[in-house]
């Protein structure tokens, strides 16, 4: 049967077209982490996308990709996850919205209900009934759980100055976190264990900032707060998450590399640095891409995860034009993601919040014009904005994401791996530590997943293990590598791995 389209089909069945060509041909190598990218390709590649999607505003555009999958399955299909910041109430009172965050989530942060100041009401008083809440419906909906925060400058309630001190503020921090951590053990993907713990201005040793916490315990409260809260919850990943090293500010990046490098060094179980990315278009012109790619490059390179945790565009300095915010948003999203997706090290995005309909910053940044802030992938009305679209082609264009990153199930059984590269000596020491006796296979991949190197195979037993990565024997030219633990424990497939950035 012949059909004919109308204007609104024609165009909408070429959006989809276009969509779905983008999706699947490799413009950009998918695994792009150790090549150099062309900016300016990206670039053209993006803003054609935004052209184009920009042609199908007020065409319904996206009515039928609707029915397509969220950012959530998107990621989870990279073994990455994409969330939102969201709260209790507005979960339960809307209907829409709540299916939406079920629709695009595969993880979730509450954006007030787990700090101290919602959960403490008093100094003996815990109440969980929010955070509860929130826990339950991840779990009910089968989407990952990041906890947020433990221990921040901010957010304290009304107490705590007339009632914690030098003396007894160890053990408040150590009681918060083995009260709130342990209450939710083995539910949650990741805590953000201390948030913001880095203020150059401050004019502090090691540019920590010079919080309530570090006027009482010193520096050794990051430690203390990492180590309770390994013990209270062994399997959960555990994040430092901060913001602003995006740009050239090199007292911060620095702060906050060599807070990381202290934390390493003294083995604190620290799995992730989590990065806010709260940006505004006005600020994302001085962003230093080469600077944040290289910081990006070192916090992995100390065998850390990297995480994008707060992400959301302030549109303050755009036109009142819808359309050009959404344009001019969307191109911020593209372009960070750019430079995010590209670093295999980075695990997921999360922004802060899903819909305009409840961004924090209409409070924090409110526009001039009094229109409402348009910072987040969808619209007040939940429609999926531009800004969506530019997440859907990076979660499709990037390298998938070893299988184990997602939620680390081997964590259980294989409860460290790290691999530290000695330049010295033309070599990679790599430790682990079997919580059971099992088969394990150890090799070095590349970043096309083919193994160039066999480290060892066989009976491991309970107890830490240190292997040599010889350098020379292989021949292996500097770049990123991945070391990979598989092996079978009881039936069920066991997999860790970890990337090592060899200089040689
Ligand atoms: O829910 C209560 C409401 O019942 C009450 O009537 C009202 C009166 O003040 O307060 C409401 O709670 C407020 C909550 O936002 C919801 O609006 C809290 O007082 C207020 O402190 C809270 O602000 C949050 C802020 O962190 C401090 O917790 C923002 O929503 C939240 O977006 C912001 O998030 C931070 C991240 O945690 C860390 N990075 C920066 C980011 C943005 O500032």
């Amino acid at each position: 049967m012949d059909m004919v389209l109308s204007p609104q089909n024609a165009r909408r069945r070429f959006l989809q077209r276009f969509l779905r060509l983008v999706g699947g041909v490799s413009f950009f190598p998918t695994l792009v982490a150790s090549l150099p990218t062309s900016s300016s390709i990206m670039a053209n590649t993006h803003d054609t996308i935004l052209d184009t999607m920009n042609n199908m505003v007020g065409v319904d555009a996206g009515a039928e990709i609707l029915a397509s999958d969220g950012l959530g399955v998107l990621a989870a299909a990279k073994n990455m996850f994409y969330g939102a910041a969201t709260a209790a109430e507005r979960l339960r009172v809307d209907a829409a919205y709540n299916s939406a965050i079920t629709r695009e989530c595969n993880i979730i942060v509450p954006e007030y209900e787990m700090k101290w100041d919602k959960l403490r009401p008093s100094p003996t008083v815990f109440n969980f009934t929010d955070a509860d809440y929130l826990v339950n419906f991840a779990r009910q909906n089968k989407i990952l759980f990041r906890g947020h925060t433990l221990c921040w400058h901010r957010a304290l309630p009304t107490w705590f100055a007339s009632t914690v001190n030098a003396s007894n503020a160890a053990q408040y921090l150590t009681n918060h976190i083995q009260t709130v951590v342990g209450r939710y053990k083995g539910q949650i993907h990741s805590w953000d264990v201390v948030n913001e713990a880095i203020e150059p201005t401050d004019k502090k040793p090691n540019n920590l900032r010079n919080s309530s916490w570090y006027k009482f315990l010193g520096e050794n409260y990051l430690e203390l707060a990492f180590n309770t809260a390994a013990q209270a919850d062994p399997k959960a990943m555990l994040v430092y998450n901060d913001y602003g090293v995006e740009y050239n500010d090199p007292a911060r990046r620095d702060g906050i590399l060599t807070l990381l490098q202290r934390l390493k060094a003294k083995n604190v179980p620290i799995h992730a640095l989590g990065i806010q990315g709260h940006l505004t278009y006005k600020d994302f012109a001085t962003v230093d891409t080469s600077g944040f790619r290289t910081f990006l490059r070192d916090v992995a390179s100390l065998g850390l995860k990297i995480f994008i945790t707060e992400f959301d565009c302030d549109d303050t300095t755009l036109p009142t034009d819808n359309q050009q915010r959404d344009t001019g948003v969307a191109k911020v999203y593209g372009d960070y993601a750019a430079i995010v997706f590209n670093e295999l090290a980075v695990q997921g995005f999360i922004t802060w919040g899903l819909t305009d309909k409840y961004s924090s910053i209409n409070s924090t940044a409110p526009r001039s014009d009094g229109q409402q802030q348009r910072p987040l992938p969808l619209d007040a009305a939940l429609e999926r904005k531009m800004a969506w679209y530019s997440l859907e082609f990076w979660f499709k264009q990037t390298a998938k994401r070893p299988a184990t990153t997602l939620v680390e199930q081997a964590q259980e059984t294989i409860a460290f791996l790290e691999c530290f590269p000695n330049p010295a000596t033309d070599r990679v020491n790599i430790r682990f530590r079997c919580e059971q006796a099992m088969e394990l296979r150890i090799g070095i991949v590349d970043l096309q997943g083919r193994e160039i190197v066999h480290i060892a195979s066989g009976a491991f037993e309970r107890g830490e293990h240190t292997l040599a990565w010889e350098l020379a024997d292989g021949d292996a030219a500097s770049g990123m590598y991945v070391c990979t633990l598989v092996g079978t424990l009881n039936g069920a497939s066991v997999q860790r791995s970890q990337h090592i950035l060899v200089t040689r």
